[in-house]
């Protein structure tokens, strides 16, 4: 029996060890499982958190990027806006109609005056859309050191020629005191011939050394080109309106453009077909009234703006200073820039100018000095006010403070006898009776 207790204690130990070696095998897998999976758990946890973290830090640089995006957005829109307020600092965008085409050349006459050059060639330049497509070319007269000092001072930006014949000129006595128009014709005959034979240019247009000049004074010589080589009853465009005087011009109608048989000169444009009609029977002086003659017109006309692209500054000049104090100082000088290239100014040709030009005077109301000076007839309308005589003429002029002189019987500004002018804001013709028959040379 002792052994069987033995046996039996043996296998009771065995078994309980057996058990215990089982619990403890058996319970150790299960807590291996479990470490595992929480470990990968957390560690996926941790993936998550950094992918978290990650996607954060990249919607935070997207927010940022989006900030310093809406921000450059509203200073661009500021900048924009304080720029449309100010005068735009960039330089102006010339339509291609004025910067390309045909070389446009412009002439300046030249003799002593220093500063009046430096004015002159300084809003010259300050315009000039292009260099290229028109070249300045100074001509100076005078062989005066300091004037031309001043005009090298401009470098390349213009071309200096100097007329070369200062040789003292025959006048005879009784127009000793008009010498002076003898140099001037002089010196334009060489300085044309230059343009024209030397440079073998096609037009030009002249300046003298005291001209201001408007902003759009080269749009609108590079506009009326074509129509001026276009129609042969003209034979200039001027920048000038005799009669331009701020009260006796439209302020607000810087487009309007007239065709006048009257030669205005001062800031003027010419072909060289022209001057190889004028150059050889070029007259010893006085050459802007021998052109306003009969003989050199030839019935053609220039076409003039309502308000002046040039203004004179020379009150000390060959002329006296009476006509400088009485009208001219007064002409007002355009400051709105035309953009006529991009304009159809094909009314300016004869066909269809004239008969809309004498339509609108035909039916203009004809009124009396005292009603257009009363400033009480209704506005919107054309007036008309009707001159039989020379004397008739120089009364109404002088009452309205218009030019009065006739050249070659030809009115200031007129077209066919007719002046047209802006009063107490009222459109006036200053017009021949009907039955006019032409301009009388006998007129001055
Ligand atoms: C006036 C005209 C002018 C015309 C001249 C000739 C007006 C406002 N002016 O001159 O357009 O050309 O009559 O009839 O109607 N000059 C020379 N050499 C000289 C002296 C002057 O070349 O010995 C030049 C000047 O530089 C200037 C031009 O001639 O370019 C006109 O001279 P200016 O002194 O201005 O005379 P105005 O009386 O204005
Ligand atoms: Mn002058």
């Amino acid at each position: 029996m002792r052994h069987r207790e033995l046996v039996l204690l043996c296998v009771a130990a065995i078994s309980t060890w057996l058990l215990v070696t089982y619990a403890l095998i058996a319970q150790q897998p299960a807590s291996l499982v479990h470490s595992q999976t929480s470990r990968n758990l957390a560690e996926q946890l941790d993936k998550l958190e950094e992918e978290v973290k990650d996607q954060s830090n990249y919607y935070r640089t997207l927010l940022s990027k989006l900030q310093a995006l809406k921000l450059h957005r509203e200073k661009q829109t500021k900048k924009v806006e304080d720029e449309d307020k100010t005068e735009p600092k960039q330089e102006k965008v010339y339509s291609s109609k004025l910067t390309e085409g045909e070389v446009l050349p412009v002439l300046l006459i030249a003799c002593n005056r220093e500063s009046a050059v430096r004015r002159s060639l300084d809003l010259l330049l300050k315009y000039r859309p292009s260099q290229e497509r028109f070249p300045i070319i100074v001509s100076q007269d005078c062989g005066h050191r300091p004037t031309k000092q001043a005009i090298q001072s401009y470098g390349n930006q213009v071309t200096l020629i100097q007329q070369p014949d200062l040789t003292d000129i025959e006048v005879p006595l009784k127009e000793r005191k008009f010498k002076g128009y003898f140099l001037i014709a002089r010196h334009y005959k060489w300085a044309l011939d230059q343009v024209f034979k030397n440079f073998r240019h096609n037009t030009v247009i002249i300046v003298e050394d005291d001209l201001d000049i408007s902003p759009d004074f080269y749009e609108y010589f590079a506009a009326t080109l074509p129509i001026l080589r276009k129609d042969s009853s003209l034979w200039c465009v001027s920048a000038w309106n005799d009669n331009g005087k701020s009260n006796l011009v439209d302020v607000n109608n810087a487009t309007l453009l007239y065709r006048t048989d009257f030669f205005p000169g001062l800031g003027w444009m010419m072909t060289k077909d022209l001057w190889e009609e004028l150059g050889p029977k070029w007259p010893r002086s006085y050459w802007d009234d021998w052109m306003r003659m009969e003989e050199q017109r030839k019935g053609r006309a220039c076409i003039r703006p309502e308000l002046s692209r040039t203004r004179t500054f020379g009150k000390k000049g060959v002329s006296n200073g009476l006509f400088y104090e009485k009208y001219l100082k007064y002409i007002h000088l355009n400051t709105v820039y035309v953009p006529f290239t991009e304009k159809d100014l094909t009314y300016l040709i004869k066909d269809k100018y004239d008969p809309e030009f004498e339509r609108m005077v035909q039916e203009s109301q004809m009124v009396t000095i005292n009603e257009v000076k009363s400033g009480r007839l209704p506005e919107g309308s054309n007036y008309r006010l009707v001159y039989h005589t020379k004397d008739i003429y120089k009364r109404l002029t002088k009452s309205l403070s218009l030019m009065d002189d006739l050249k070659a019987g030809v009115p200031r500004t007129g077209y066919k006898g007719v002046v047209s002018f802006f009063f107490n804001k009222r459109r006036v013709f200053l017009a021949p009776n009907n039955n006019w028959k032409g301009y009388d040379p006998s007129w001055s």
